[in-house]
């Protein structure tokens, strides 16, 4: 298996814990149980520090002076990151489940899980 490879598989794997966790968090009331909340925002910091080894991998093995459509890809994957952090710090305040938060952060992980899905089938092939 290939550096490339491996880097989207191990971002693929923490970011699918990430939400795991997340919808754990989801079925908890409010104020979020400690533990689970610290597992997520670890989850969140290694995914970010996934994709930046992704993009380091393809960039190491494509070697081109211009940018690869995976990298570019990839760089899609910066607003939904801070929008999940926004909305995640958000989400924190105040006694009552934030509804329109919930909504933002969701839509934010649809993104990112695109941009890594999208970028991960453009870097195997190479593009
Ligand atoms: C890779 C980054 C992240 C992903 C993929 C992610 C994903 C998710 C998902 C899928 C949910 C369940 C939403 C629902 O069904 O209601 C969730 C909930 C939650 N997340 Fe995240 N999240 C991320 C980062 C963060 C960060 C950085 C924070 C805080 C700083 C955070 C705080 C929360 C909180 C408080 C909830 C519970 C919301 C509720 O009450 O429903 N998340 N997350």
């Amino acid at each position: 298996m290939n550096s490339v490879l491996i880097s989207f598989l191990a971002t693929a794997l923490i970011f699918g814990a990430a939400v795991a966790v997340g919808f754990r968090l989801a079925r908890s009331p409010k104020p979020y149980p400690v533990g689970w909340l610290g597992i997520h925002i670890v989850l969140f910091f290694l995914v970010a520090m996934g994709i930046g080894a992704c993009m380091n991998a393809i960039e190491s093995v494509t070697g081109s002076a211009t940018m690869s459509i995976g990298t570019m890809a990839l760089s899609f994957a910066g607003p939904p990151l801070i929008a999940l952090f926004i909305s995640g710090v958000v989400m924190l305040f105040g006694k009552k489940k934030r509804r329109a938060w919930i909504v933002v952060h969701k839509v934010a992980m649809y993104l990112l899980a695109l941009s890594i899905g999208a970028s991960g089938v453009f870097a195997v092939m190479r593009w």
